[in-house]
């Protein structure tokens, strides 16, 4: 029930319709007796400041989450920004305080490593080859730095932005062995896939070569659906140890929650 007393927050998005926040957040304020709600905010590219401008003087908005197009546009209308926000250039979380000041952060990759976690893969001290050099990958590159990682190779299509991402980790972590990779598994001990293959049942598989696909390696994907891509199907059937996407996201909302906060965890 929503009465007066009900904080406010928000998903920011353009398109809307796609985003499964608002079911998944309310689900978890329902459960944990929160009195808040999450509400989907349909806000093009171009009127995102005048908007933000706004949402800061609401004094009973408690944050939002931005997505698609919003995560790097938002940053300068944020006042700070938390660690893995600034490091990646990008946020998707913003709280917002009793004095009006945005606080924004990013848990894409902090979910992600957390998920890992959850499942009892400790990534610290392994061979990572990280398939694909988007937003997400970005965000997981340097959760996975953060980690301790002992070696991050990226193989990507477009291999110029798997060479900017090498590049901006480095800076970071400079003991830390980083390299352009292709998307061949031998002698790695975590594959990624935050590469968008896998969501169509027609795609090819994310990785050259799955015959080097071996028993003790951890194959992760990103994508939710379906919760078994072919990449894990695959990796199931060389008797790999397979990490399916409902596990960043399990995480990432605890984070989320915990970074809004929006009460009880
Ligand atoms: P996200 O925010 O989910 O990371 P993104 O930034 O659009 O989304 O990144 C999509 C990733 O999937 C990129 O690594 C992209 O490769 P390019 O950088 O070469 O575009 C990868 N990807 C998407 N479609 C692909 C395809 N058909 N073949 C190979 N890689 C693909």
């Amino acid at each position: 029930m929503i009465t007066g007393t009900t904080k406010i927050y928000g998903i920011i998005a353009d398109p809307i319709k796609q985003v499964r926040t608002p079911e998944v957040f309310n689900k978890y304020f329902k459960e944990n007796d929160i009195d808040a709600v999450l509400v989907p905010i349909n806000v093009a590219e171009s009127d995102l400041s005048q908007v933000v401008e706004g949402l800061k003087a609401i004094r009973n908005l408690g944050g939002f989450i931005v997505t698609v197009p919003h995560k790097t546009n938002i940053v300068p209308l944020c006042d700070e920004l938390g660690k893995a926000g600034e490091m990646v250039g990008s946020v998707n979380t913003i709280r917002r305080d009793p004095d009006g000041r945005l606080i924004g952060n990013m848990f894409d990759g902090l979910g992600f490593v957390g998920g890992l976690r959850s499942q009892g893969y400790e990534p610290a001290g392994k061979k990572v080859l990280l398939l694909g050099a988007g937003g997400a990958a970005s965000a997981i590159a340097f959760a996975l730095a953060e980690a301790g990682v002992s070696t991050l190779a990226i193989a990507n299509r477009t291999k110029r932005k798997a060479q900017q991402i090498t590049e901006r980790v480095a800076k970071r972590y400079p003991d830390l062995t980083l390299l352009v990779a292709e998307s061949d598994p031998k002698g790695y001990q975590i594959i990624i896939n935050s590469t968008s293959l896998g969501m169509n049942p027609d795609d090819q598989l994310p990785i050259a070569f799955p015959e080097n696909l071996t028993p003790e390696m951890i194959v992760a994907d990103i994508i939710m659906k379906p919760e078994t891509t072919a990449l894990l199907e695959v990796a199931e059937k060389h008797g790999c140890l397979i990490h399916y996407g409902r596990h960043m996201l399990d995480q990432q909302i605890k984070l989320m929650a915990r970074f809004l906060d929006v009460g009880e965890q």
